[in-house]
């Protein structure tokens, strides 16, 4: 065997400068192409809207144009059916695609004219990134209709509304349901937010500084869609900030950790509820997992894993901030880890909505066990100060003599409702005939008309608001 080891290629990024290419174990610790050749859509279509523009300011000719579209189109086609083989000793997605363009095409070593790898991952993240929100938001809306769709279904269905986990007062099932509409709607409407900022141009910065060739910044903006809504371009406005501005990648990380807590807290919600403690769904097999020893267990392991999710999603946030926090100006190599984490939180979040869709759209209200828990008369004792101080008594001595009323009948070991008109009475004269009516379930549903409350007007107003919305 040769003890004469074969001298290290150089990658392209290196040639000339260097007169041995980079330590293995640096190759090894630096490479990124095993994670970010994701990015090889949004770097070919990046590359071809630059061609495009070298072209046209003169430094392409056409022919030289044709030959690297008609390569890179190769190339795409190749690694879609998976037959493209990724070199680690070329670092990452960018070398690895121009040093096999050049390779097959001579004019594919002009690619790489007036742009730096700094500027060329930077659109790359962003095109990557717009494409991923609005997959995300399309997800979103599915898991809305989910919910929507089993608040309108089970219209009539009433249960508990809790604080500190204990009964407070009835709601219904549509108005419980119906709030995470409104959490998942803001998470849109941030994403939404965050595309606006995503969607600006950076090519053309160059490593740091832009160029002195006569780059048409607009044209490649417009040819990649970078544009607001009048259609004009939209590039970013200093070199410096474009190549090392990762706050889009943040905000997007901010905005998915809001939207896993989110998540989490539906998915604390339906564990809760499919316990037999609670038991006001049932969550079909194909959304629940056995137990390897107990034969008896149906275990809720897509919202238990969603909720552990979050805290994956929270980190992967915290990571980002870290990252960025003590970087000079402008683009260091420590950016080259925000990959990871942002692929790592885009895929987590959009997996979890999915599945959570699918686990609600699997899930069936046991409406008999809501309702026995609804009924429990102790959550209409805020009805009974209402009536009180309609009946006028200062607030706080209707509180206190309601109180009186609930520990009398407990004291009495009844319900609540169960009072004789004589213990009300006693308890304050106030009360008057008409308290036992108060325990009528429905008739206090209806009392609940305030805009925003859970009564059944108001709650089929906002269904037909949210179905109007998600058409
Ligand atoms: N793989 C690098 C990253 O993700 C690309 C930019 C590299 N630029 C450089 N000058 N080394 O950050």
């Amino acid at each position: 065997m040769s003890t004469k080891k074969p001298k290290a290629k150089s990658p392209p990024a290196r040639s000339g400068r260097f007169a041995t290419g980079p330590a293995a174990a640096v190759t090894g610790f630096s490479e990124s192409v095993s994670f970010d050749w994701r990015l090889w859509r949004q770097d070919i279509i990046g590359s071809l809207a630059h061609a495009a523009m070298l072209q046209r300011i003169g430094i392409l000719t056409r022919r030289e144009f044709k030959a690297i579209d008609r390569g890179l189109s190769q190339i795409a086609a190749e690694i879609a059916a998976g037959q493209f083989r990724w070199r680690p000793e070329l670092e990452d997605v960018h070398m690895n695609l121009e040093a096999e363009l050049t390779r097959r095409v001579p004019a594919g070593a002009k690619l790489h004219t007036a742009r730096s790898r700094n500027d060329q991952v930077a659109v790359d993240l962003r095109l990557w990134l717009r494409d991923e929100i609005i997959a995300l938001d399309a997800e979103l809306v599915s898991l809305l209709r989910a919910l929507l769709e089993l608040g309108a279904e089970n219209q009539s269905v009433l249960l508990p509304g809790y604080t500190h986990l204990q009964r407070a007062q009835p709601v219904s099932l549509a108005h419980h349901l119906l709030a995470y509409l409104e959490m998942l709607q803001r998470d849109r409407d941030r994403f939404g937010e965050c595309f606006v900022r995503v969607n600006v141009c950076p090519l053309g910065s160059g490593a740091l500084a832009g160029s002195t060739l006569p780059l048409d910044r607009e044209y490649v903006a417009r040819a990649l869609g970078f544009v607001d809504t009048q259609g004009r371009p939209r590039l970013t406005q200093n070199s410096m900030d474009a190549v090392s501005d990762r706050d889009f990648v943040v905000e997007f990380s901010a905005h998915a950790a809001l939207l896993a807590v989110h998540l989490s807290r539906l998915a604390e919600d339906l564990i809760l509820w499919a316990t037999a403690e609670f038991g006001f769904i049932k969550i079909a097999d194909a959304y629940t997992t056995g137990s390897s020893l107990m034969p008896q267990k149906r275990n809720p392991d897509v919202a238990e894993l969603t909720r552990g999710k979050a805290g994956r999603v929270m980190g992967n946030l915290v990571a980002l901030l870290t990252l960025l926090k003590g970087l000079p100006m402008t683009y260091n190599r420590d950016l080259q880890e925000d990959k990871e984490r942002l692929f790592d939180t885009a895929d987590t979040v959009r997996a979890c909505v999915r599945l959570m869709a699918g686990l609600i759209t699997h899930t069936k209200i046991q409406p008999a066990t809501c309702r026995a828990a609804a009924a429990d008369p102790q959550l209409l004792a805020t009805d009974l100060v209402d009536h009180l101080v309609k009946a006028g008594l200062p607030f706080r001595q209707a509180h206190h003599a309601v109180g009186r009323a609930v520990a009398l009948a407990e004291k009495l070991c009844k319900p609540l409702s169960q009072l004789t008109a004589a213990e009300w009475q006693k308890v304050h004269p106030r009360f008057g005939p008409s308290v036992p009516q108060l325990f009528d379930l429905d008739q206090a549903m209806s009392r609940r008309a305030l805009p925003g409350a859970p009564g059944p007007d108001q709650v089929q107003q906002q269904l037909a608001r949210w179905q109007k919305l998600l058409g």
